[in-house]
């Protein structure tokens, strides 16, 4: 290969992606067992390549030369094939420092805490002291090494500023877990993941919704390839391009996800939707039918609300985890918070908000089957749509009309809120 990634397990990788917008040269990914690290090391059949896990150390011994920056840190994860002569550098150091400006996070004179301890809380540690932070302390599970524990993160360190988390906790497919809880860090201005699938970990959507400024890793991917471009082919990218690579691949990977009362349409606009943005169509209700086998009216039937509300918190677990999709949900998706948090993760989420004279009760919709209930129903619910969603959509008669500003408003939007 000329260019491309190596490491062990590849499959979640977003490098070729961004890699193809740059220079157009062919970017492979190479997953290289073990035992076959050192062959491939040697050979050097390869202009230059990426490094990830678990090689960033593990390559720096077949090395000629290392960047100062690399050196400290102890990780490589760029290789330049000089003539014979391998060069590395970290450009995940630079990557990071990007998305700290990026987010206008300041560090100076600041109490840093750092969740892991592996190549990546290395990084972390530099950039934060390069940026003049007052204290830093990684944490890890065991506390070895120069690391402390979490107990003793939460006890003597709860007036930590930022917390940057380089584990992989919350990362797919475990997604809707966080490493620590953030009430426990009442000080905090800023958190950063590195994780970049989700694209918000829960972590993220809980500092957030905290109003809190918090990141994923994607930018900092974005950023660290395209640093590294930049010494694969000794050549300037235009900085602006970090930010037009990460929307794209942003946008391209992030859900819609439509909520609403039962007949606002969610499921006609997301068919079309889905269509229009070349992202896959789900439905939650069609999920639920086919795991359970029956229809929604058999289940309330037969098993009743409370189990169907369980098949359809399976459903929206396993569906959040998904990206470039189009997901209507049922119209009691909402009811529980876990399912909303859930959905964030991926997606960004449109209340289409028809009025209640609109709206029409059907038989084959169990909650809603007259007037009356689809009333009540309305009135239980309007806050907790209102509350769930990201953007509010007052639909008009014309579905294309409704998919068209929809559609607009995702792509528009520009930031990972
Ligand atoms: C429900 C709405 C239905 C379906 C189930 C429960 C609800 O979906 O999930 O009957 O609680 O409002 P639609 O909103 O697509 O009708």
């Amino acid at each position: 290969m000329e260019y491309g990634l190596i490491g062990e397990k590849l499959g979640h990788s977003f490098s070729a992606d961004i890699h193809s917008k740059l220079f157009g040269y062919n970017y492979e990914l190479r997953e290289v067992p073990k035992d076959e690290l050192d062959s491939f090391m040697k050979h050097k059949a390869f202009k230059a390549i990426n490094v990830t896990i678990p090689y960033k150390e593990a390559v720096i011994p077949y090395l000629d030369e290392i960047s100062p920056t690399a050196k400290s840190i102890g990780a490589v994860n760029t290789i330049i094939n000089k003539d014979g002569k391998l060069y590395g550098d970290n450009t995940d150091f630079l990557g990071l420092s990007t998305l700290i400006m990026h987010l206008g996070l300041e560090l100076n004179g600041k109490k840093v805490l750092i969740l892991g301890s592996g190549g990546t809380s290395k990084t972390a540690l530099a950039v934060v002291k390069k940026h003049g932070c007052k204290e830093v302390f990684r944490v890890s599970r065991n506390g070895t090494g120069d690391c402390i524990t979490y107990d003793e993160a939460k006890v003597n360190h709860s007036d930590a500023d930022v917390i940057i988390n380089t584990t992989p906790c919350g990362m797919f497919p475990k997604i809707g877990e966080a490493p620590v809880e953030l009430s426990d860090y009442p000080k905090l201005s800023g958190v950063v993941d590195a994780v970049y699938n989700p694209l918000r970990s829960k972590l993220i959507c809980d500092a957030k919704k905290q109003g809190i400024t918090a990141e994923g890793g994607l930018y900092m991917l974005v950023a660290q390839a395209v640093y590294a471009a930049e010494k694969f082919v000794d050549q300037k990218v235009d900085k602006k391009k970090i930010d037009e690579i990460y929307y794209g691949l942003l946008k391209s990977k992030e859900n819609i996800v439509l909520v609403g009362m039962p007949s606002c349409g969610k499921t006609t606009v997301g068919r079309i939707l889905a269509f229009e943005t070349a992202k896959q169509f789900i439905d939650t209700d069609e999920e639920i039918e086919k795991f359970a086998g029956k229809s929604i009216s058999e289940i309330f039937a037969e098993l009743g609300e409370k189990s169907f509300r369980e098949i359809e918190s399976s459903v929206i677990e396993k569906v959040s985890s998904l990206q470039n999709a189009v997901i209507s949900t049922g119209g009691g998706a909402v009811l529980r918070e876990r399912n909303t948090e859930l959905l964030k993760e991926n997606g960004r989420i449109y209340f289409i908000d028809r009025p209640l004279d609109f709206l029409v009760s059907t038989d084959d919709r169990p909650l809603s089957r007259n007037r009356s209930d689809l009333e009540k129903l309305y009135k239980e619910r309007y806050n907790i749509y209102l509350g769930s969603c990201d953007k509010r959509i007052v639909p008009s008669t014309e579905v294309s009309e409704n998919v068209k500003v929809i559609k607009e408003e995702f792509y528009n939007e520009n930031t990972c809120n």
